[in-house]
Formats: structure tokens, C-alpha cells, sequence
């Protein structure tokens, strides 16, 4: 049974570039495939040129292929039915189908199931009409938290500290319907740390990954606008072993129990991004997927074999996971401007210097150079035996690389270091 799986891997970021050498590590996988991947994963897997929505394509290319496992990364590909059709064609596919990808592509679908089964979260109300939606909430406190109901690339969420942001928010999601006609969800604000626990599901079956902790601001001090994450470390010390119980039995496997019961079962990486309140752990969002850039400090520190959970998963097994006691940290290079508008196609110099894992989120190849593609463009990622040795790692490493139009956040890890 050496290396005689043949997988493909769907998408394109610094998350896939991470699954793509989780994978690489297991002695039971063979060729790797990656549709579209980017130019870093093609020094690891084959790229073909497929789009992670063109669900079609995908699953002509497995059936041509004879591929054995299909492992989604992007939430666009799970809303899309890509798993749906693979399973259809009797293929066999890691990601959750399309009608339990809702737990992330409909936040009040999301928050429905959490107030049925009992789990931690927010107080919330929705609204699809703006008059309702601001009278309730002109007569709540504030900070107020409006979410828009759908997919909306990380912008759907407002934190808005004044009464005039939170008109404008509703306005624009509910009256201008700048995502699209839909609805909001506006809840309680929750205070404390954020972290991410991901967890590995088959139905009811729980397989824990390590802790992690992401920064979703794009500027330093948690300043400036949201992004998709601009850096992440795991293990995340503050984030004690009771702590941690609590939220696998209050949170993640109540809502996997819960996706079960409603006739949705959750097979794939069910995300818990959660918030740790005076009152415990707490649900800020789920995910229908890896995060990014989470998955590229956590999966460094799985010792077990890779593929042998995602088959458990697919296939309802039980499955053991081991652990390095190793701290991971990344930051992220992203291009000048992100989130907003930035340039591309600048060339990115010195990565043969680095002495360092660096995951690829938006690059490729253009007349033989390597340039930027994308808004997050690289993770540069430290190893050490605490996160503050990985995050010295991280930093020296990334004075080898030059590029003058990427920026980076020099405080990622520093609840963690603080509390040392
Ligand atoms: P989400 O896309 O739901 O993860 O929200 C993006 C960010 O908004 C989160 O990482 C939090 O920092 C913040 N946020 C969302 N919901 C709440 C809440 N109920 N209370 C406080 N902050 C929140
Ligand atoms: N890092 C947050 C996410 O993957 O959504």
C-alpha cells in the first residue's frame, strides 16, 4: 500500500500550499494534484488548471484521474456542491456537502442550530427589512455586531462602535444590497481573546486539531481593517487544557451532534472560531473548512499520518492523532493596499535564502520570475520550542526575502508572548 493514493486538492492558497505538504508526509500518498494551486504548491504537487468552482471539470478530472481522495479547501467550492457531485459519481471527497456547508455560508442557519443544541454563543435576531433591523438595533448597547447572511469574502461583518456606523452597515446590507439580497443576524458583542479550534468531523465523530490562534486585523495593535488573517501560531498558551474540553464537548461536538440530529451531518473540518468570555467559551463563527492562515501553523505539528485521518473522516473510522510539542508561528507578506486594491505582478526575490517553511497564498510565474497574484501573497512560518523562539525564527527569516510592495504585522503571537 506504499504511496499508492492518488489525491487531489482543490484551491489555491497558503492553506492548500500546507494541506499539500501534510499530504506530501504521508507515506500512503502517492501523486498529488492541485486544481489550481499557485507556484509554490507546484514545487509540490502538480497544478491543473481548473477553478475551484468549475464543479464539472473537477469531477471529470478525478473520474479521468482515478483519483482516491479529493480534499476541498475554499468555502466556494463546498457552497458549490463540488462534494455533492464528486459523491454522486461514487468518488470519495474531504469536505462537508452543500446543504452542511451552510453552518458557514448561512450565519443564521449557523446560529439556529446553536440556539436549538445548546451551544455557547451570542444573543442574535434577524431581520431582512432595514426599518425593523435599525429599531431594534438604535435601542440596544453598543458596540453592535451586524453580520450579513452569506458568503461575502471576510467583509460581511461590522463592529460598529456608533449608532451612525451601525445605520450605515445595515444599509448597505439590507437597502444598497452590496453582497447581494439578503438578510443580517445583529448580535451581542462578546469581549475577550479569539481563538480557532478546528475540528476534524465525521457525523458525530470528533477528531481535535491543535489550538491556534489567527490575527484578522491588518495592521499592527489588531489596527485597521478586517482581512482574511494576517498571521497565526499554535500551540496558543492561554488556551488551557479545561478550557479546551469544555469547548470540544459544549461547542464542537454539540453542533456536530446537532448537524447530525437535523439530517445535515458534518463530514470535513468543522472551524470553531471562538471568543474566550468571562462566561467561558464562546461561538463567533464556524467555518465549513481549514482556516487560512491557521492550517499552516497547525498542520506542521500533526505527527500522525495525514491521510489517515482524512480516510478516518471520509470513512467514518476511528482514528488516533499525535502532536509535536513544537510552536509554530507565520506571518504573512501581503501586497500594499490589502484588503483594499493593490498592484500585482512584482517580482519576489531571496526565497532561496530562507531557511524556513514559506506557504505560497498568491503567487506564480510570469516570464520566468516569480510575482506577486494576490492580496495575501506569503506565509513565512517559525518553528521553536515556544511561540516567542518561532516567532524570532519567523522574523529573521523574513529579512531574506525582497519584495517592496509587501507589507507584514510585526506583533503576531503577542498574547502569547506576553503571557510566557
Ligand atoms: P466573523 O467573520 O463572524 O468571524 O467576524 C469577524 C470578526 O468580527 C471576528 O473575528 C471578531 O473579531 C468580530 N466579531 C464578530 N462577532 C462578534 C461578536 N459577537 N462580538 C465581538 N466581536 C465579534
Ligand atoms: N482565518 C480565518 C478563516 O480561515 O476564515
Amino acid at each position: 500500500m506504499d504511496r499508492d493514493n492518488k489525491v487531489l486538492v482543490v484551491g489555491s492558497g497558503g492553506r492548500c500550499h500546507a494541506i499539500v505538504k501534510a499530504l506530501k508526509r504521508s507515506p500512503r500518498v502517492g501523486k498529488i494534484y492541485c486544481a489550481p494551486g499557485n507556484a509554490g504548491i507546484a514545487e509540490d504537487a502538480e497544478c491543473v488548471a481548473i477553478g475551484v468552482e468549475d464543479v464539472e471539470a473537477l469531477v471529470r478530472f478525478a473520474k479521468d484521474n482515478a483519483i482516491d481522495m479529493t480534499v476541498v479547501g475554499p468555502e466556494a467550492a463546498l457552497a458549490a456542491g463540488l462534494v455533492d457531485a464528486l459523491e454522486a459519481e461514487g468518488l470519495k471527497a474531504f469536505g462537508p456537502t452543500k446543504a452542511a456547508t451552510r453552518i458557514e455560508s448561512s450565519k443564521e442557519f449557523a446560529k439556529q442550530i446553536m440556539t436549538k443544541y445548546n451551544v455557547p454563543t451570542a444573543a442574535y435576531e434577524a431581520f431582512d427589512d432595514f426599518d425593523k433591523a435599525w429599531e431594534y438595533v438604535k435601542n440596544r448597547p453598543l458596540p453592535a455586531v451586524i453580520k450579513y447572511d452569506g458568503l461575502a469574502a471576510g467583509k460581511g461583518v461590522v463592529v460598529a462602535l456608533t449608532y451612525e456606523e451601525a445605520e450605515a452597515a445595515l444599509r448597505d446590507m439590507l437597502l444598497d444590497e452590496t453582497f447581494g439580497k439578503g438578510r443580517v443576524v445583529v448580535e451581542d458583542f462578546l469581549d475577550g481573546p479569539e481563538f480557532s479550534f478546528m475540528c476534524v468531523v465525521s457525523g458525530n465523530k470528533l477528531y481535535p486539531l491543535a489550538m491556534a490562534q489567527d490575527h484578522k486585523r491588518a495592521f499592527d495593535g489588531d489596527k485597521g481593517p478586517n482581512t482574511g488573517g494576517m498571521g497565526a501560531y499554535s500551540p496558543v498558551p492561554f488556551i488551557t487544557d479545561e478550557i479546551r474540553e469544555i469547548a470540544l464537548k459544549e461547542i464542537m461536538q454539540r453542533t456536530a451532534d446537532g448537524m447530525v440530529a437535523e439530517g445535515v451531518p458534518f463530514k470535513g473540518v468543522l472551524y470553531g472560531g471562538l471568543i474566550f468570555t468571562k462566561e467561558g467559551p464562546k461561538v463567533i463563527e464556524f467555518n465549513a473548512r481549514f482556516g487560512d492562515p491557521e492550517t499552516e501553523v497547525v498542520l506542521p505539528r500533526l505527527e500522525s499520518d495525514f491521510y489517515d485521518l482524512v480516510e478516518a473522516a471520509v470513512e467514518g473510522k476511528d482514528c488516533d492523532t499525535k502532536w509535536s510539542d513544537d510552536a509554530y508561528l507565520g506571518i504573512v507578506l501581503a501586497s500594499e493596499g490589502y484588503p483594499g486594491s493593490y498592484q500585482k505582478g512584482i517580482e519576489i526575490k531571496g526565497l532561496d535564502n530562507v531557511n524556513t517553511e514559506v506557504y505560497h497564498m498568491g503567487t506564480k510565474f510570469a516570464d520566468g520570475k516569480l510575482v506577486t497574484a494576490g492580496g495575501r501573497v506569503l506565509m513565512v512560518v517559525g518553528k521553536g520550542a515556544t511561540v516567542g523562539d518561532a516567532n524570532e525564527n519567523a522574523k529573521a527569516e523574513i529579512k531574506k526575502i525582497d519584495c517592496p510592495s509587501l507589507f507584514h504585522r510585526t506583533d503576531i503571537g503577542k498574547a502569547a508572548l506576553t503571557e510566557k
